[in-house]
């Protein structure tokens, strides 16, 4: 028979690193001050038999030649929302498991909400929620315009309710807002705990994946954006989405950044309008509607998110510093590499930003992580520094190496193609990245082919005529 007793042990909640005493630094994952008690009931598994295993546990008919897999029922539903289908690489799998992450007050709840009201049309949908009363759901769903018989809301918190829930009603897609409500008495700890949400989460996926229900859960994210329990989590269910974007402003940003099933390069936009969110579906004439004209420190970069070409305007201010220490701030575009970037202005331009203040933005709150975005940044800070307008009918991209020289980039042809369908009418890119480029193309746009920044800020000055 099984003996169980208590012991109280330390759980770190970023990473899930397990601990006898208390740790004020993560000896795993580095972070602080992230341990908090727990308290486990040590269960001693009963005596195996010999050889460690049951024989009878298993047939030979447990492991199948990978030919003989049917895949016949691998289906994927329609979610009836665009941009959500394309994060999750072409709808909802049967059977998957979905965490949705995001700051509070992003739109989790609102986009869960609106995908239960568009499925419900063609399926029973459960929409568990353990923060929201049902009248709350309720006044929010009349709101979104969202309702029906087939929409089924649930206030429980607790797992073998929601299980046994889950079991009864025999839904098409359950919903789980929020995963860290959820708690399960066999665990003593509080809900939320790293060992709580594990828990719930494991059980929750195991059920939809035998029964083949999917099931979308939202998930709480720390201080650091990351979402809150321990990076196990993650593993457990097939993908994680994260929400992203300012709360002040109406953009939201749908990132996979796990996904079992698709790519995980493509992203959702939205919009946050009083009537939920909408999908965005040109987002380069969206992120660039309010550019202004005629101001230094602005150039717009084209960059890939996944599949799709984006355009968008990267700002820059460069200031004379108050004090001893230049400030260096970056929005939506790696701290580091903006701090390299300068770097090879000042070596191989010879500007020196060392008594400047230097902020960088993108507007829209889109986050550009691709070295493409290199050259923008850069023509955007000289700009800024000089004084020189470039002109809003010019896009750049490329990678801008040590000695400030210009690399080629992937998906050439895309980017270029993207510009000229928004009206741009010249372009800054690498020499190399214009030899790959269909001659029907070129003569569309007037590219000028450049070695290093030297020459591309030659042509944002009007110093170079386009080579054709
Ligand atoms: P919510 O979905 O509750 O966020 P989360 O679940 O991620 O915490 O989003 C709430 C925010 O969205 C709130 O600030 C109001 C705004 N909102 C709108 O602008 N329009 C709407 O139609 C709805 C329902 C919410
Ligand atoms: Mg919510």
């Amino acid at each position: 028979m099984a003996t169980a007793k208590q012991k109280v042990i330390y759980v770190c909640t970023e990473c899930g690193y397990e601990s006898a005493k208390w740790n004020g630094k993560c000896p795993e994952c580095g972070e602080w001050n992230t341990f908090t008690e727990e308290v486990r009931e040590q269960t001693k598994p009963a005596a195996a038999s010999k050889g460690g295993y049951s024989a009878s546990l298993v047939s030979e008919m447990d492991a199948v030649p990978i030919d003989d897999i049917d895949i016949t029922d691998e289906l994927r539903y329609d979610v009836g929302i665009s941009e959500l289908n394309r994060v999750l690489g072409g709808g909802l799998v049967k059977g998957s498991a979905v965490l949705l992450g995001g700051d509070p007050g992003i739109g989790k709840s609102t986009l869960l909400l609106q995908v239960c009201g568009k499925l419900c049309g063609k399926m029973k949908v459960l929409y568990i929620s353990g923060e929201e009363s049902r009248t709350q759901i309720k006044l929010r769903a009349k709101r979104l315009g969202v309702g029906g018989q087939n929409l089924l809301v649930a206030n429980k918190t607790d797992l073998s309710a929601v299980l046994a829930l889950v079991d009864s009603i025999k839904p098409d897609v359950v919903m789980v807002d929020s995963i860290q409500t959820i708690s399960s008495e066999a665990i003593s700890s509080s809900p939320g705990s790293v060992s709580q949400v594990k828990e719930c989460a494991l059980m929750i996926t195991r059920q939809a994946k035998m029964a083949g229900i999917p099931v979308i859960l939202v998930g709480h994210v720390n201080k650091d954006g990351g979402i809150a329990g321990p990076k196990v989590l993650e593993h457990i269910v097939d993908t994680v989405l994260h929400f992203e974007g300012d709360r002040n402003y109406a953009y939201r940003v749908l990132r996979a950044e796990k996904n079992r099933f698709g790519s995980t390069n493509e992203i959702g936009l939205f919009e946050m309008r009083s009537g939920g969110l909408v999908d965005v579906e040109n987002p380069s004439q969206a992120l660039l509607s309010e550019r202004p004209h005629g101001v230094s420190g602005n150039c717009v970069c084209c960059t890939m998110e996944g599949s799709r070409p984006i355009l968008a305007e990267v700002q820059a201010l460069v200031t004379k510093t108050g004090f001893g220490q230049p400030r260096r701030t970056s929005t939506g575009f790696d701290f580091n590499r903006t701090a390299l970037i300068i770097a090879v202005i000042e070596k191989r331009i010879g500007y020196f930003l060392g008594g400047m203040d230097t902020y960088i933005n993108v507007v829209g709150g889109l986050r550009l992580d691709e070295p493409a975005c290199d050259l923008p940044v850069a023509l955007a800070v000289l700009s800024g520094l000089t004084d020189t307008v470039i002109s809003d009918r010019l896009i750049a991209f490329g990678e801008i190496g040590l000695a400030g020289e210009l690399r080629s980039v992937s998906n050439v042809e895309a980017r270029v193609h993207e510009a000229i369908r928004q009206g741009f009418d010249c372009c800054i890119l690498p020499e190399q990245c214009v030899r790959v480029l269909p001659e029907n193309l070129k003569k569309r746009i007037r590219l000028f082919g450049v070695k290093n920044l030297y020459e591309a800020f030659a042509v944002v000055r009007g110093d170079v005529q386009a080579e054709q």
